[in-house]
């Protein structure tokens, strides 16, 4: 049973309110090809997650375009891939924008992330503790964030 999107969450002593988070959003340009991976192989992945898991680190964020997509060559999400091979907290994203998305995400993660929802809609928290209908926004949507060129 996934824990519901507007729990607490203990995430290593930090008290989180509810398990929506800001995905990643750092990059400058949108140029961005999302067949890009270091990874091949399910097998890639889950030896360095192992890798990663074996340090001292609090959480795993996965950064993907869709949180339903099959990871890699296998049937199975990049969160369920993950969530496979270790027990530390773990975010998702992609295609989060909406209390059901959210929710349906949680399935196999302790916290969900959005983009462009964010980016996108100043009310996006509230209008998730609704429950109101929000849109699936586009890549191109996203292009008012980018600038030519980085911050000095
Ligand atoms: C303006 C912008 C900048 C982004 N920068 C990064 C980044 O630096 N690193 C990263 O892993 N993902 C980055 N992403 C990808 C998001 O973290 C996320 O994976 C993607 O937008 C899908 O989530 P969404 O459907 O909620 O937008 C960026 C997305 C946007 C819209």
């Amino acid at each position: 049973m996934p824990a519901d999107l507007l729990s607490g969450f203990n995430l290593c002593g930090h008290i989180l309110r509810n398990r929506l988070g800001v995905a990643p959003m750092t990059r400058m340009s949108s140029v961005a090809d999302p067949e890009v991976s270091l990874f091949k192989t399910k097998a890639e992945w889950q030896g360095l997650i192992q890798l990663l898991a074996a340090e001292s680190i609090d959480a795993v964020s996965v950064s993907t375009y869709d949180f339903r997509a099959p990871g890699f060559d296998s049937d199975l999400t990049v969160a369920q891939l993950t969530r496979a091979v270790t027990d530390l907290p773990l975010m998702i994203c992609g295609k989060i924008h909406d209390r059901d998305s959210a929710q349906a995400a949680l399935e196999h993660a302790d916290i969900v992330l959005a983009a462009k929802s964010f980016l996108l809609n100043p009310n996006f928290v509230a209008d998730v503790r609704e429950g109101k209908a929000l849109p699936l926004h586009k890549s191109s949507g996203a292009n008012v964030a980018y600038m030519p060129t980085p911050l000095p």
